[in-house]
């Protein structure tokens, strides 16, 4: 039933690329094999009481026709007794049958526990700390000789890395795709244990703290913009339950987000779809860059999520937080070199490793592969000075 059920969720939330791709008989032939599972597996079960029911109930009454038989013609057995005798052996068949019944239900559950049981035996990768520290981590990120590879996964997704940032500075990280930048990021709000070196926020091992207290310090614009279904007021009230509406305006301002918002009819209340359905990809954004501002997080972790949105407004974005938000970190990943050019750090991740760190000017004088993405972004200086 599982299986069926995440068939069908997978082939409907995914409905617009299967039509795309023509691939509808596909996903119903998926659809097909894992109904007929399902239906092998009740079969059998069924099966089971079909044999054993109508076995019981053969024997218990043969059972009974042997003991009248018996009893009618050994001629030493008084009426009595004859009957009680029958009335046990209709009780052990009405006990029979109830076993018979319990069978069925093994058979069905021995397959749900094994999936259940494959659940309750994994293990917290993550343990929390015996004696959490109780002040609130400031902005400060420093990374010393982080590894990191992803469980079941032999390759190293971060060999090595180590950099700082100070409180209220803007890193920038820059690098092909797979390079290792959501991975990085990631360890931040530790949604990963590195499996090598320290991962510090405010200048304490992210493993000394409570999670869920470290976590509120740290505000996640995740690359793929994840809204919910309900209006644009609860999405943004997500990133802080408390907010009122003048705080909610001030953090949609701060992502240009209060523009369409407004040119909505129904402004905050506008009901969003699934996801966002009803959103353009660079809305989507802007409305989760407000989430995380709402909560006024020391740090803020942007994962490329101004890809969707046009140069001028995404400039207007990287100011208005920088007004809005003073004093937190903002650590920004893009694609873009424009993005992030004018950072006061910027970190030029290589295969998991750091191919540099420093300002614009000093990774333009030390790292190739920074340079490279320079110019095959930009153009060489000639062409950018003309
Ligand atoms: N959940 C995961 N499980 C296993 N490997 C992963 C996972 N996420 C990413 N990776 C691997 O880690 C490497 C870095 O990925 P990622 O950090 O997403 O790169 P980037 O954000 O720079 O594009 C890639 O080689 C990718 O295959
Ligand atoms: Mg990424």
């Amino acid at each position: 039933l599982d299986r069926l059920n995440s068939v069908s969720r997978e082939f409907l939330t995914s409905i617009r690329v299967v039509k795309a791709f023509g691939r509808e008989d596909y996903e119903t032939g998926r659809f097909g094999t894992a109904a007929e599972e399902l239906a092998a597996s009740g079969i059998s079960a069924t099966r089971v009481t079909a044999v054993f029911g109508p076995l019981i109930n053969l024997t218990v009454n043969i059972g009974i026709v042997v003991l009248l038989w018996l009893g009618g013609t050994g001629g030493h057995q008084d009426v009595g007794k004859l009957m009680a005798s029958v009335n046990y052996m209709t009780q052990v068949l009405f006990a029979l049958s109830m076993v018979s019944n319990i069978l069925n239900t093994m058979v069905r559950a021995t397959a749900s526990a094994e999936r259940v049981q494959e659940v309750l035996s994994e293990k917290a990768a993550m343990c929390e700390p015996e004696i959490p520290t109780a002040e609130k981590p400031d902005g400060r990120v420093a990374f010393e000789n982080v590894s990191f590879s992803y469980i079941h996964s032999p390759e190293k997704s971060l060999d090595n890395v180590s950099f700082c940032v100070e409180s209220g500075q803007v890193l920038g990280i820059i690098g092909a795709t797979g390079s290792g930048k959501s991975t990085l990021v990631s360890l931040i709000p530790r949604f990963y244990d590195v499996t090598g070196g320290r991962v510090l926020v405010g200048g304490r091992d992210v493993r000394s703290q409570k999670t869920s207290q470290h976590r509120e310090a740290i505000g996640m614009v995740p690359q793929k913009s994840l809204l919910f279904s309900g209006t644009i007021r609860d999405n943004l009230k997500w990133g802080d339950p408390e907010a009122d509406d003048k705080a909610l305006d001030a953090a949609a301002h701060a992502a240009c987000a209060d523009e369409f918002i407004n040119g909505f009819s129904k402004g905050y209340d506008t009901v969003l779809g699934q996801g966002g359905v009803n959103l353009s990809g660079g809305q989507k954004q802007r409305l989760s860059i407000a989430r995380a501002l709402i909560r006024h997080p020391a740090i803020l972790v942007m994962d490329d999520s101004t890809s969707a949105l046009d140069a001028t407004t995404e400039a207007a974005v990287m100011t208005r937080i920088r007004e809005y938000a003073r004093g937190t970190t903002v650590i920004l990943i893009s694609q873009r070199i424009a993005s992030v050019m004018r950072a006061d750090k910027i970190l030029c991740m290589d295969e998991g490793r750091v191919s540099g760190f420093g300002t614009h000017e000093a990774l333009m004088a030390e790292s190739p592969v920074y340079r490279e993405i320079y110019k095959s972004q930009i153009g060489d200086d000639e062409h950018a000075s003309r």
